[in-house]
């Protein structure tokens, strides 16, 4: 009898033991090496996710908004150098650092036997401003606008100097010889317009003001405007469907004013550029153009 007693206490001492160790020291292990593993995997995660997408991100510096919320900085101008990227009857000039792709996109469309055309390139504040009040007057004269009705409709076609990617030096007119007119877009009939539609993002270039994105952009459809954002982003952008103020408001790059919050550009601190000893004109890029001396290409109103 008494050895049964002994037994049952044994028994109830080794349950409680049993029972002590599972709750509080082998649970509470498992769950701290758990929390520590996982928490070390998703740091991990995010940190390479990040850096691999960084990685295939070229050109970031000219992932930029330039519209009528999104200004350019008021010195933009002197902190670019541009290069001559096509002659016809003048020269036409771009930021140096979009020149090659433009470059072998010009290449790359002649060996498909499309002769493209730039009607427009980089454009100085000055020139920009000739173009808006150019493409005011035109209105006054030619099709009987009031004041305040001209400078409405000029808006939805001309960007105010500082708001045109034109003087960004990112933006080209390109058209070709088959048809010049900028009055409508009969220029998205011709083989150069389907040739820019099907290859310009493989070289970093996308059409800005696509057709039925006047309201998003208030900009109407201009077939011949493309704008240079890097392989990346034009990649993304010509899959997407989408234009660049809703790519940004996709990304949540925009605030409720339209205004970027990301992707900032030229609006981050420009870097501190340590002055040359001596000063020389850099290989390959010209000066920058001021007023053009000769008229656009065929094109009286450049819009
Ligand atoms: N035509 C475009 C909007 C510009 O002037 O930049
Ligand atoms: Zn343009």
């Amino acid at each position: 009898m008494r050895g049964i007693k002994y037994l049952l206490i044994i028994s109830a001492l080794l349950l409680a033991l049993a029972f002590v160790l599972t709750t509080f020291v082998f649970k509470g292990d498992n769950k701290e090496e758990a929390v520590t593993e996982n928490t070390t995997e998703i740091i991990v995660l995010d940190e390479s996710e990040e850096e691999k997408e960084d990685e295939n991100i070229d050109n970031k510096w000219a992932m930029f908004l330039v519209n009528k919320s999104n200004p350019l900085p008021m010195d933009y101008d002197s902190r670019i150098e541009t290069k001559m990227v096509f002659e016809s009857w003048r020269e036409y000039f771009i930021d140096s650092r979009a020149a090659p792709y433009f470059e072998d996109m010009l290449n790359a469309a002649k060996k498909d036997g499309i002769d493209l055309l730039v009607v427009s390139a980089y454009r100085t504040i000055e020139y920009q401003q000739q173009n808006f009040d150019n493409s005011v007057q035109d209105r006054i004269d030619n099709r009987g606008m009031t004041y305040d009705e001209a400078y409405a409709d000029t808006l939805a076609e001309v960007a105010l100097p500082g708001e045109s990617e034109h003087n960004a030096g990112l933006a080209l007119d390109i058209m070709s010889e088959e048809y010049t007119s900028m009055d409508d877009d009969g220029f998205e009939n011709t083989e150069a317009f389907k040739w820019l539609d099907a290859h310009a993002h493989e070289y970093g270039f996308i059409l800005r003001y696509p057709k039925g994105k006047q309201e998003i952009t208030g900009i109407i459809y201009e077939p011949w405007h493309y704008r240079f954002v890097g392989l990346y982003y034009a990649n993304e952008i010509k899959q997407s469907g989408l234009c660049l103020e809703e790519y940004y408001e996709e990304q949540g790059w925009l605030d409720a004013n339209g205004k970027a919050t990301e992707m900032l550009g030229p609006w981050e601190e420009p870097e501190e550029k340590e002055e040359p000893e001596v000063t020389t004109v850099p290989e390959n890029t010209e000066p920058k153009e001021t007023m053009p001396t000769q008229p656009e290409q065929k094109v009286s109103i450049i819009v």
